[in-house]
Formats: structure tokens, C-alpha cells, sequence
């Protein structure tokens, strides 16, 4: 199985910070945000990492992780010429991830599960993809999805919602085979003018090929400077209880 990270985007509501910065180098604990999917993700035995930026930022991302052998994984770069969604972003790691399995996260997610158990189930599943969910008290900001609770299974997702049909968001914590990139090319653009990761699942979905579970610990989109501060509070929280700090 392999790993796919996006680290682009303008990260406008970081600014200023992100004028300088790309918005996954920003400090989260004592590691630059980005850091912290690479652990996740070499935590469940996924060493083969491609991170998907911009040009502008690719030599930043280069400096600071390298081939990323010093954190246990092989790091690759991708570029994404444009912030054209996260479908767009996803389009750049087909060459990477060929035949296999993969978990594509955004990078600006923190979260406290470990991803084993979930790729466990993954590397179980005969086809299709899982998705990640987490009930929050903001579902406006993000993807929400509605379950049947007599299927147990996921009827629709609704990207950022007016009237929110439930509080169970849809997490940047995704796992696919490589037919999704059949699905890419099939895309047309949202409202917004982006490829929608929403629209990709929502086709899992009339194909009865999405599965998905809860995440029990805290979950963080980490893109705006309220949620960023939280982030690092509750990471420095879960490094003093676990004293797991490396560089120490
Ligand atoms: C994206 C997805 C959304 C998801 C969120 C999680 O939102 O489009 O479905 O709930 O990430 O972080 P965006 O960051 O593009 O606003």
C-alpha cells in the first residue's frame, strides 16, 4: 500500500504566514505540520510517500523532508500547476501509485486514531474505497455525509452545506485503488471551479463500492489560525502524555 499526501493550495486563511510558507511547513508541536501525516502514515507500515505541492513551494518541502529517510519512509514530489481541487491535486499521483492500493491524505488533518486498523479493513475490502468520518459542531465547513442506518451504508455526501443533513463529516483520510483515476477523468468542475473529491466518492456511492468508519480520537482540519492553534494544543497534549518526541 502507498501513501499520497496533498500539501498545496494558496493557504489564504493562514496569511500572512502563507505568503512566505506553504501552509503544511507551518509548525504544529515541534514538527512542521506535514509532519504529522508522514508519521500516520509510516505508523501503518506505508514507507512509499508521494507529497503533491505547488512549484513555488516544492523546494521548501525538499529542504526540510528530503527523501525522508530520516523520518523511516521513502519520500517522491509530484507539483500540481494550479489549486484546481482535491480531485485535480489526486490526478498527479497516478504514475506513483500504478496498480496499488492507496491512502490519500490532506494534509492539513490532524488526528489523533492510528490509521493501522482502518488500512487493515482497506486491504480487506474487494473493491471500491473508505472514507474517514468524524462528527463535528461546524458541519457548514465541510464534506457531510448521510447514513442509512438500516444499511449502514453511505447514501450521499453534500460538499459544505447550507442546511447540514447530519454532523458526520467526511475527513481528509481516503482510500482507494487506482480505478479512481478512471473517475478523475470523468470529473467536471464544481461551482467553486475545482475537481471535488466530494463528486469523486458520491460516485463510489451510486456504485454501493464506499465504505466508510468513525474516527473515535480528535480530528482537526488545521486551515484556518482558530483550528491551527487548537491543533497544536491538542498535539503538545498527546507528545507530553506519550513523551514520543524523536528529536529529543
Ligand atoms: C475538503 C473537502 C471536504 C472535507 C475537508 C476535510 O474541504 O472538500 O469534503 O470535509 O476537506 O478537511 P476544503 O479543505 O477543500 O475546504
Amino acid at each position: 500500500m502507498k501513501g499520497v499526501i496533498l500539501a498545496g493550495g494558496t493557504g489564504t486563511r493562514l496569511g500572512p504566514f502563507t505568503k512566505l510558507l506553504n501552509k503544511h511547513l507551518l509548525p504544529v508541536g515541534h514538527y512542521p505540520m506535514i509532519y504529522w501525516s508522514i508519521e500516520k502514515l509510516g505508523n501503518s507500515g506505508i514507507e512509499d510517500i508521494l507529497i503533491i505541492t505547488n512549484e513555488k513551494d516544492l523546494n521548501d518541502f525538499k529542504i526540510v523532508l528530503g527523501n525522508g529517510n530520516h523520518l523511516g519512509v521513502n519520500i517522491e514530489y509530484a507539483i500540481q500547476p494550479y489549486a484546481g481541487g482535491i480531485s485535480h491535486g489526486l490526478f498527479y499521483a497516478k504514475d506513483f501509485v500504478k496498480e496499488e492500493k492507496f491512502v490519500l491524505l490532506l494534509g492539513d488533518n490532524i488526528f489523533e486514531d492510528a490509521l493501522l486498523p482502518y488500512v487493515e479493513k482497506f486491504l480487506k475490502q474487494n473493491e471500491g474505497a473508505k472514507i474517514l468520518l468524524k462528527r463535528v459542531h461546524d458541519p457548514e465547513r465541510y464534506g457531510i455525509a448521510t447514513v442509512d442506518n438500516s444499511t449502514n451504508q453511505i447514501t450521499s455526501i453534500i460538499e459544505k452545506p447550507k442546511n447540514p443533513p447530519s454532523n458526520l463529516c467526511v475527513t481528509g483520510i481516503y482510500m482507494y485503488n487506482n480505478d479512481v483515476f478512471h473517475y478523475i477523468d470523468k470529473l467536471k468542475k464544481s461551482e467553486r471551479g475545482e475537481l471535488e473529491i466530494t463528486d469523486i466518492n458520491n460516485i463510489y456511492i451510486s456504485e454501493k463500492k464506499l465504505t466508510y468508519e468513525i474516527l473515535n480520537g480528535w480530528w482537526i482540519d488545521a486551515g484556518t489560525h482558530d483550528s491551527l492553534f487548537r491543533a497544536n494544543q491538542l498535539v503538545q497534549k498527546k507528545f507530553n502524555k506519550l513523551g514520543n518526541d524523536k528529536n529529543e
